[in-house]
């Protein structure tokens, strides 16, 4: 079986989308909610909806996809509204609710309409947005996390867990650790794109996106062995009852079967769920099972974190 247990709730798959993509409006939520993922989780969102960067804004290329999006969003409340109706419709699932703010009382904010509405599910707090001009990705700023889980802690006591950034340095990896193990996560989700790439079109001699100047968050096969190393640096420093979200370059079985070895516990598909819509996760799906069988694994604790050294 490919079931997971994570934040205290029990999955019957280990896989879901990846905030951003396929998780806009109820139709995407429903498309998600419909196919062989586990859950879903939500475009994040901001306080006021917003409308985001100008088009074109999402390019994808031979070997992923390249996004500047800009944090286009209806608003919490839609999200809220949506995941605290589903809920009810299907008694038994756990929905994950991601927002952002632009700063810490805007994360305060939001979350107080949370602890103010019905949602039993959890919080994906995203600390990673590359897109906004001018304000930069919160996880780069180790001070300013250490501020914002302190006071989210102070004040929420619901399963909550944070995107981060990819990290390439092992002392970031140490320093961002000793943070994170600071406070009760329910898990760390690594990793958002690899901010700002450009990637270019050289017939034309131009950029691929409108906004700012064609640099945008990096998505797909480039990432997965950025994803791996920041899931499996994760998996060694933190705290075990902080479980670890995989995300990046999946676009196969295989690339799950990695993820889980690094130590994983779930995983979310970005650009390849763009590419060929929810259906992927039947295709997924058959592909770890298959690989499980192969390998005489029941379940994915039996290989969970059990990466071997040379
Ligand atoms: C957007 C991109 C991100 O990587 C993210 O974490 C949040 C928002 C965006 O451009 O909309």
């Amino acid at each position: 079986s490919t079931a997971t247990t994570l934040a205290g709730s029990n999955f019957d798959n280990c896989m879901m989308n990846a905030s951003g993509v396929y998780c806009m409006d109820s139709d995407e939520l429903l498309a998600v909610e419909n196919s062989k993922a586990a859950t879903f989780v939500t475009k994040s969102g901001t306080l006021q909806p917003r409308k985001g960067n100008p088009e074109p804004r999402y390019f994808e290329t031979e070997f992923g996809s390249i996004n500047s999006m800009g944090l286009p969003n209806n608003g919490v409340d839609y999200y809220l509204d949506f995941v605290s109706q589903d809920q009810i419709n299907h008694p038994g699932k756990t929905y994950f609710l991601s927002i952002t703010g632009f700063n810490l009382a805007e994360d305060l904010e939001l979350l107080q309409k949370v602890t103010d509405s019905d949602f039993a599910g959890v919080v994906e707090l995203n600390l990673s947005c590359p897109n906004v001009p001018g304000k930069p990705q919160t996880g780069y700023d180790f001070e300013t996390v250490d501020a914002i889980l302190k006071a989210v802690f102070d004040v929420y006591h619901k399963p909550l867990g944070v995107k981060l950034p990819p990290y390439f340095d092992i002392i970031h990896f140490d320093q961002m650790a000793e943070i994170l193990n600071k406070y009760p996560l329910s898990y760390v989700n690594s990793i958002n794109s690899i901010g700002n790439g450009l990637y270019i079109n050289d017939d034309t001699e131009t950029v691929v996106i409108k906004p700012k100047q064609g640099f945008g968050g990096i998505g797909g096969e480039y990432v997965k062995p950025t994803a791996l190393a920041n899931v499996h640096a994760f998996y060694q420093r933190l705290n075990k009852d902080i479980q670890i979200i995989g995300t990046g370059g999946i676009q196969t079985g295989k690339d799950i079967f990695e993820h889980i070895l690094c130590g994983a516990s779930m995983v979310q598909v970005g650009t390849a769920l763009m590419v060929e819509g929810p259906v992927i996760f039947e295709r997924l799906t058959a592909e770890l099972e298959a690989i499980m069988a192969e390998k005489g694994y029941d379940n994915i604790e039996d290989f969970r974190g059990k990466l071997n050294y040379l």
